[in-house]
């Protein structure tokens, strides 16, 4: 047990106290009525240290990707001994997650089994051939779209692909990356459209990243703008080729094509008209006018690449966005770089493992088998893969990937004036978008800090309710809805739920929330001035100034300051404020009155009184 660290102890003692007495006898009663209340020694032998070791029902077992469970259950002994022998090793191994051949191997030798490497079939002999010979063949390209907001990337594949997403997408802006395989007259080539809001900076950083090329849409009447450069960037330090698109030319002046041909001499993007490299399409995503030369510009430029890929190796690629979907779990968009993913492959994906339960391309069609390059959705993930996550089948090999957690709980200090919050997204992506641009918000604001609790993809649910009330958190959600049993669990506990289908509004509404909690800073305004007439020290009562106020006003709600000459004698909140034996709120100018202030008893005859009150710095 030495071998264990402590947060291993602590696994297993959450997990598996009681469990596993609990599976051996469950086992026993179903092994021929071995029942008998009891471990029998018999299913056991002595192994190291004085360890028992369960005795396996076979005697070898064959190779091939398997779980701790599915290892157990082929030698006929407890998932969980299994499980405890891979912690004793170091192995942190849920029951589902696939092991390592090595692990295999000397799980078996620890059973005393023999592990057997299976001969292949003739049908897999002829696949391992073909797969030893590379298939290099063609493929269509990946053209990235990028450019400032608003500046007419999803019109453009809109009329590209003779679709709508533009007109009816939610603030008029695009939240996620699309992926789509268009069959062209020039051939067939996959689009990503990138969102072009400034919140979007990883998600165009991912689109160029598996992008062949890129198409840099400025709008003719805007001009490069920030996130032209940002994208302009990218591309550079990718390595990505550029072709401009100055689109929008329907309604902007000519004129401004060469003012934007300027701008993009100045950041080093020389026309080829005038002696540079780069190619500047002009084209209205509207009307269509130059759309077909510009497909026929990347056509061109993917000849020039050469853009081929091994269709026989094993699958890999990324993954370009995920989602939770009802019914079919995890599902994410694919972008394989090589190889063919089938129906049934195993696969992993950054932290997350799974096995190919459904494949969609992004016309809605199913295959059984897709291959490089088309943006594929997968569905059969363990749990939700992170976008830019590199995704490879793992049939032959074995994983070695732990199991990921859906969601996390940021361990943050809630702080004091924080204004703790729940974030749920509908995808990875977007939840990272959100989390970078809560930071932003976070560090203009000066008086308070947003502290998230909590973020995780998928609707909201009774857990992220009870979350929300134990911490005193806010939730917030984008693209996502609330289960109704979590509505009537909010009202009950009120737990404050917000949705929002555009990432700006969510923004607005937090540094409105941000702005309400600010205290307002209050500074000393002088009202008035006047002159000590006479003294009263009254038994009881304390020590009474009677005053003629000369200028301004006293106020009961102020306090005084006393000068003695140049000498400041002290100040304090006046408590009581007098005219003529009566309380009053204010005194004016050409009145005496009588007034006690707590702390101050040291009054003299002419001593020179101001009067204070606090207001409001801005209206100072
Ligand atoms: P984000 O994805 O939010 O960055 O915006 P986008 O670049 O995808 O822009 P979108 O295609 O949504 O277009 C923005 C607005 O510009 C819409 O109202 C379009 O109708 C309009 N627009 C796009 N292209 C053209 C064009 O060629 N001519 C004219 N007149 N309007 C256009
Ligand atoms: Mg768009």
């Amino acid at each position: 047990m030495s071998l264990l660290t402590n947060q291993e102890m602590e696994f297993l003692k959450k997990k598996y106290t009681g469990s596993q007495k609990k599976n051996i006898s469950a086992k026993k009663t179903t092994s021929q009525g071995l029942h008998s209340g009891r471990p029998r020694d018999d299913m056991y032998r002595a192994g190291n240290s004085e360890e028992k070791v369960a005795v396996a029902a076979v005697s070898e077992i064959l190779l091939a990707p398997m779980t701790p469970a599915a290892f157990a259950d082929t030698l006929h002994i407890p998932a969980n001994e299994t499980i405890l022998t891979l912690l004793r090793w170091g192995i942190i191994a849920p029951k589902n997650k696939l092991l390592d051949e090595d692990v295999i191997r000397r799980l078996a030798q620890h059973y005393s089994v023999e592990v057997k490497v299976p001969e292949a079939t003739d049908e897999q002999k002829s696949e391992i051939l073909v797969s030893d010979a590379a298939e290099i063949k063609s493929r269509p390209p990946v053209v990235v779209i990028l450019g400032h907001v608003d500046h007419g990337k999803t019109t453009l594949l809109d009329f590209i692909r003779k679709s709508r997403v533009a007109s009816r997408e939610k603030g008029g802006i695009t939240q996620h990356l699309g992926a789509y395989q268009v069959d062209t007259k020039h051939g067939g080539i996959v689009f990503l459209d990138t969102p072009g809001h400034e919140a979007f900076t990883k998600i165009r950083a991912r689109g160029v990243k598996t992008a062949d090329i890129a198409i840099l849409i400025i709008a003719a009447d805007d001009g490069i703008m920030p996130q032209t450069i940002e994208a302009i960037k990218f591309a550079k330090q990718m390595e990505v080729p550029i072709i401009v698109a100055v689109n929008k030319i329907d309604k902007a002046d000519p004129t401004r094509l060469e003012v934007v041909k300027r701008q993009l001499s100045e950041h080093d993007l020389l026309p080829e008209e005038w002696g540079g490299q780069v190619i500047v399409a002009p084209i209205s995503a509207k009307t269509g006018k130059g759309v077909d030369e510009l497909l026929e510009l990347i056509d061109l430029q993917a000849q020039v690449m050469e853009l081929d890929a091994d269709y026989a190796g094993e699958a890999k690629g990324y993954v370009l966005e995920s989602k939770l979907e009802k019914g079919r779990g995890s599902v994410a968009t694919i972008l394989l770089q090589q190889g063919i993913l089938r129906l049934g492959d195993y696969f992993v994906a950054g932290n997350v493992s799974g096995r190919v339960s459904s494949i969609v391309t992004s016309l809605g069609k199913r295959l059984k088998e897709a291959g490089p390059a088309n943006p594929i959705r997968v569905a059969g993930f363990s749990a939700l893969p992170n976008a830019g996550d590199f995704f490879e089948v793992v049939s032959k090999k074995v994983s070695r990937r732990s199991r990921p957690e859906d969601e996390k709980s940021h361990g943050v200090l809630l702080k004091d004036k924080a204004i703790n919050i729940i974030i749920k997204t509908d995808t990875n992506s977007s939840k990272e978008a959100l989390f970078d641009s809560i930071k932003k918000v976070s560090k203009k604001i000066k008086h308070t800090d947003f502290s998230i609790v909590s973020s995780g993809v998928g609707d909201i649910s009774e857990r992220d309710i009870m979350l929300a009330a134990n911490t005193k958190s806010a939730i917030l959600g984008l693209h996502v809805k609330a289960e109704q049993n979590a509505i009537n669990l909010a009202k009950k506990e009120s737990v404050s739920i917000a949705l929002f289908d555009i990432i700006y509004k969510l923004l607005e509404e937090l540094q409105d929330r941000a702005e309400k909690t600010k205290e307002i800073k209050k500074i000393d305004k002088k009202i008035g001035e006047g002159s000590v007439l006479k003294v009263f020290d009254i038994k009881k009562l304390g020590i009474i100034a009677g005053c003629m106020v000369k200028d301004g006003i006293f106020s009961r709600n102020g306090k005084v300051v006393v000068w003695r000459g140049k000498q400041k004698i002290g100040e304090g909140p006046i408590t009581s404020l007098q005219r003529e034996g009566k309380s009053v709120k204010e005194v004016h100018t050409g009145f005496d009155c009588a007034f006690m202030a707590e702390g101050l008893e040291d009054f003299q005859e002419d001593d020179r009184i101001e009067c204070f009150i606090q207001v409001p710095e801005n209206k100072a």
